[in-house]
């Protein structure tokens, strides 16, 4: 074995769900990562505002203030799983200036402010890896960075929260209530802090920001994403998709097309016999469509201990070899070389073009659907299947129409023209689909 000077020095800051998780890891295997690197782990500083009965840190030292860890210079490197964007923002700059390599686990931090921050890192000669920020336990950050690195990455589709595919699951299978099911994925340790982040979509735009980012080589750009969560997605939405051939999943879709890139999170109904649309529970899994090799599938644990810690040990173990190999082994940090991004536009949501489930609530009157049917044409939308259902309110029939595909400013202003009609009542209810063929 090593000699002691030999021993790579990690510091922890955050102890929750997946700070614990990574510092059990570590110990639990601590000889067959030795194996790996070359160097043994070892963990000598954690930062956490309070201990958890189930961790041992005794033989650790703890602090309170989460500084402490990244000023201390016996550390090596960072782990931060603290989350949040502010205090995490300033830690992760105070340890590349101190001269740290960091592993995170941290979306947010990374879709919001990774462009400064890879930056930062690159003149300061360390390294942000980041493995456990996109699908926990599902290494698609490498898929993208070094296994596909010869392709053309064309698009990329994935369920990518997997709190809000537990909350799907569970109402499509048990009609279990929503907020019933949000409450055990919160006690499971998969709901992030703020559970909004999951529901409305804004985790896994997140992390459609990071893998977009790596697919196409563009900057990282969060806020140009269009975002839409679960949190109105009706059950008879879900039945009659169903009925229909199609399973509704949260999709984070993104696509290069010659106008731009489509940058997109919303429900999203998929062909029932696609491979991904068997995805249930905390499962995530990402579908790539890339030239040569075609559509390929990652699919495992999205969140919790053991899979994230997964992710964070692994991201050591690549961290620690490149230390014994100096910078030159190391791959870009959004696999591009830094000065190679492409300036892409990120296309606003009525420039996408996709197809439609719609849902009208009609009047059971002659010709309201040939109504409905001439504006449809009039916006040169093509109908691919339709499905009047009896009526459930007085006088009333719910009308489902899936279209194809067409630019959602056309499809925009036929819903338009429909809601102004007199016999349409209520909002009419609008589900993008995709087919999810090459
Ligand atoms: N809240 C996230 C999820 C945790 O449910 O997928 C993993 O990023």
């Amino acid at each position: 074995m090593q000699a002691k000077q030999d021993v790579v020095k990690v510091g922890i800051v955050g102890l929750g769900t997946v700070g614990g998780g990574a510092f059990r890891l570590l110990q639990e295997n601590a000889h067959e990562i030795a194996r790996r690197t070359g160097r043994p782990i070892e963990v000598v500083h954690i930062g956490a505002r309070s201990d958890r009965p189930d961790v041992d840190t005794s033989q650790v030292k703890v602090s309170r203030d989460v500084f402490a860890v990244v000023q201390d210079p016996q550390v090596d490197i960072v782990v931060e799983v603290m989350g949040g964007t502010t205090t995490a923002r300033e830690l992760v700059t105070q340890a590349i200036l101190a001269g740290k390599h960091v592993v995170t686990a941290n979306k947010a931090l990374l879709a919001e402010h990774g462009n400064e921050l890879f930056a930062l890192a690159e003149r300061h000669g360390v390294y942000i890896a980041f493995e456990a920020a996109v699908a926990g336990g599902v290494p698609i950050i490498k898929v993208l960075r070094e296994g596909l690195a010869a392709n053309r990455i064309d698009a990329l589709a994935g369920i990518i929260n997997g709190t809000g595919n537990y909350i799907l699951s569970e109402m499509r299978d048990k009609g279990r209530d929503f907020q019933d099911v949000l409450k055990e994925a919160q006690a499971l340790g998969y709901a992030e802090a703020d559970p909004t982040f999951d529901v409305e979509g804004i985790d896994a735009a997140h992390k459609l920001t990071i893998l977009a980012s790596l697919a196409f080589g563009i900057p990282l750009q969060f806020s140009k994403v269009y975002t839409e969560g679960i949190s109105r997605l009706a059950v008879i939405d879900v039945a009659y998709a169903s009925e229909l051939g199609y399973s509704i999943k949260h999709l984070g879709l993104a696509r290069r097309t010659p106008a731009g890139i489509e940058l997109r999170v919303h429900p999203t109904l998929i062909p029932s016999d696609r491979l991904i649309s068997h995805v249930h529970g905390v499962k995530n899994a990402v579908l790539v469509q890339s030239h040569p090799v075609g559509p390929t599938l990652y699919y495992g644990a999205g969140a919790g201990a053991g899979p994230t810690a997964s992710a964070i040990v692994a991201d050591l173990i690549d961290v620690v070899r490149a230390m014994r190999e100096g910078h030159g082994g190391r791959v870009p940090h959004l696999a591009f070389q830094p000065d190679a991004l492409y300036d892409t536009p990120v296309l606003p949501v009525e420039a996408v073009h996709t197809a439609y489930y719609l849902r009208l609530q009609a009047n059971d009157r002659p010709g309201v659907l040939a109504e409905v049917t001439r504006i449809l044409s009039d916006q040169g939308i093509s109908i691919e299947a339709i499905l009047q259902k009896p009526a459930h309110a007085a006088g009333q029939v719910p009308v489902i129409i899936v279209t194809k595909i067409v630019q959602e400013r056309a499809m925009n202003q036929a819903l338009a023209r429909m809601e102004a009609l007199e016999d349409i009542v209520d909002r009419v209810v609008k589900i993008r689909l995709e087919n999810l063929d090459a």
